[in-house]
């Protein structure tokens, strides 16, 4: 049974004037357990609006959207988010923003601090556990966000853009790091990008959405084992194929990467 099942989900907002405005037409989408699938678009075609709806934080207009067996019908603690600005509180520390989660779960303390050892290595921010988010670079925000929503251990992780706002080689390193943590714990990822480069590098799946209201225009499947190369012909190929369905716009030509 796949992981994530999102069926049929259409989402019309309301805009102030009480005018409809139609996001999201028509997706169905169904993601296996340990995939990891990125979703590609135009800005505005709903993108958000569907990690939203995945994370309970939103409710569709239409359709309906399974983890497991069960439907969402609100945030839950077997589902991370992740989004573009880490949202870090500011008035608590690395130690307490990562370990928020496992507060409000009373997780026992032995084990809060037994797993913040082991984020911290795994986000190489160990040292940095008593500074306040002021005193990290953005980068490190982002990790220590990025570390927030793993160290619960969801079933799922949603992640909007993680990436976008740090520099080129911390978001790099931060890829290389995700890669290496997916491919170690093997739980379900759906990650929404703008980076074509980045889908392809780091996804088994990549989704194309069309413009507004968004239905999935076209589907790849990366066939390319981990570690990748970021130069490797393969992936550069379906990286420009990617980015000229998107300038295209209208898809007509067939490739061996469509499914
Ligand atoms: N709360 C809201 N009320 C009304 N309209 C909204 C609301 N949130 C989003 N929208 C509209 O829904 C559409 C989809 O927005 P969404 O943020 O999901 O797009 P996106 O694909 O994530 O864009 P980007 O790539 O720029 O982040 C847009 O037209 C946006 O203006
Ligand atoms: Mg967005």
């Amino acid at each position: 049974m796949p992981k994530i099942q999102i069926k049929n989900v259409n989402k019309t907002y309301e805009d102030p004037d009480g005018n409809p405005v139609d996001a999201i037409d028509i997706i169905n989408l169904d993601i296996e357990d340990g995939e990891f699938v990125s979703i590609v678009g135009p800005s505005g075609c709903g993108k958000s609006t569907l990690v939203e709806i995945v994370a309970g934080l939103q409710k569709q207009t239409k359709g309906e959207v399974f983890i497991g067996d069960n439907p969402v019908t609100g945030p839950s603690r077997e589902i991370g988010v992740v989004f573009q600005d880490a949202a870090l509180f500011p008035w608590k520390t690395v130690k307490k923003n990562i370990l928020y989660g496992m507060e409000i779960a009373r997780i026992p303390e032995s084990e809060q601090e037994e797993k913040l050892q082991q984020y911290l290595d795994l986000m190489n921010l160990k040292g940095f556990e008593n500074k306040y988010p002021s005193q990290l670079s953005g980068g490190m925000r982002q990790r220590a966000g990025i570390a927030r929503a793993l160290i619960m251990n969801p079933k799922v992780t949603l992640m909007d853009e993680p990436f976008s706002a740090v520099d080129h080689l911390t978001k790099c390193t931060l890829q290389e790091e995700l890669v290496r943590i997916h491919q170690k714990e093997k739980k379900t990822v759906l990650f929404v990008t703008h980076d074509i480069n980045e889908a392809v590098f780091l996804s088994d799946r990549v989704i194309l959405l069309s413009p507004r209201p968004s239905v999935i225009q076209k589907e790849y499947r990366i066939n390319a084992p981990h570690p990748r190369s970021r130069t490797d012909d393969y992936l550069v190929h379906v990286a420009s194929e990617i980015v000229a369905d998107i300038s295209r716009g209208a898809i007509t030509q067939d490739s061996d990467y469509i499914i």
